[in-house]
């Protein structure tokens, strides 16, 4: 059956939600099998698989591809996608557009990275029925603005601000908000003081859900791993082992056999 806000809303007194991004069809079809509540089409995509160094770098019409590709092979999670930095940085006007074409696309709620000023746009997507998800912590389409990719609220003034961060987020209507890289106790006492369910990831175990990035969990991700990644199957090295065969087998005339060949 197809996950709803409503859904995820219960999840806060059910039990744990469920999280992890997708970029593609055939992993959506294998991660929607798999029960997950949410399936959210991060714009880490720019760092996992079109390589750039910065979320903020991605594109609009490149989050819509893979958005377009996501929603063919989800059928029972609740499809999130992010709204991209440029998105959201241009205006109330052009966020709505984007986010509306999201939806479009398949998705059924969009995600908003925290930043100064985004109240307004998030108010309008939800006065315009689109379900938002909050995103606080460390967010890392302005993390050039938070001191890097560093754990955040770890001070008292910052686990103040971010606590705040939390209760408008509650209050402007959001579904749910992710928390990014604080600190156990912070998380714990920002998931007691929101009636919305809390996503962790790199925020410990008090959450009321942890996502993490797919090829991270798969071992597929480059640099050096967050200390909150586990890794669940070492792909890459299979991956290369497999290549490998193949490239041997056509080297020494194994590949293809007469039973491959027409
Ligand atoms: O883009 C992304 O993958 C995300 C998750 C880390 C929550 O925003």
């Amino acid at each position: 059956m197809k996950k709803t806000v409503k859904h995820i809303l219960n999840q806060k007194k059910r039990g744990k939600v469920t999280m992890l991004t997708c970029y593609d069809y055939s992993f959506a079809c294998i991660l929607d099998k798999s029960g997950f509540d949410i399936i959210l089409v991060g714009d880490s995509l720019a760092n996992v698989v079109l390589g750039l160094d910065e979320t903020r770098k991605i594109s609009f019409s490149q989050m819509r591809d893979h958005t377009k590709a996501v929603a063919k092979g989800v059928k029972n999670s609740l499809l999130v996608v992010d709204m991209p930095y440029v998105s959201c940085h241009k205006g109330v006007q052009l966020s709505l557009r984007h986010a509306r074409k999201f939806i479009e696309y398949g998705a059924q709620a969009v995600k908003v990275e925290w930043f100064k000023g985004c109240e307004p746009i998030i108010k309008k997507l939800i006065k315009n029925n689109i379900a938002v998800m909050g995103h606080i912590g460390l967010t890392p389409q302005t993390a050039h603005l938070l001191g890097g990719y560093k754990v955040q609220g770890r001070d008292e003034a910052s686990a103040k601000r971010l606590t705040s961060q939390a209760k408008v987020l509650e209050e402007m209507g959001v579904f749910s908000i992710v928390l990014e890289c604080v600190p156990t106790d912070l998380a714990k006492s920002i998931t007691k003081a929101v009636s919305v369910p809390t996503i962790g990831i790199g925020a410990g175990k008090h959450c009321d859900g942890q996502v993490l990035v797919l090829y991270d969990l798969l071992g597929l991700s480059r640099g050096k791993r967050p200390k909150f990644v586990r890794v669940y199957k070492d792909l890459s090295g299979d991956i290369q082992k497999a290549a490998e065969s193949f490239a041997s087998d056509v080297k020494k005339g194994r590949y293809p056999a007469s039973k491959e060949s027409y």
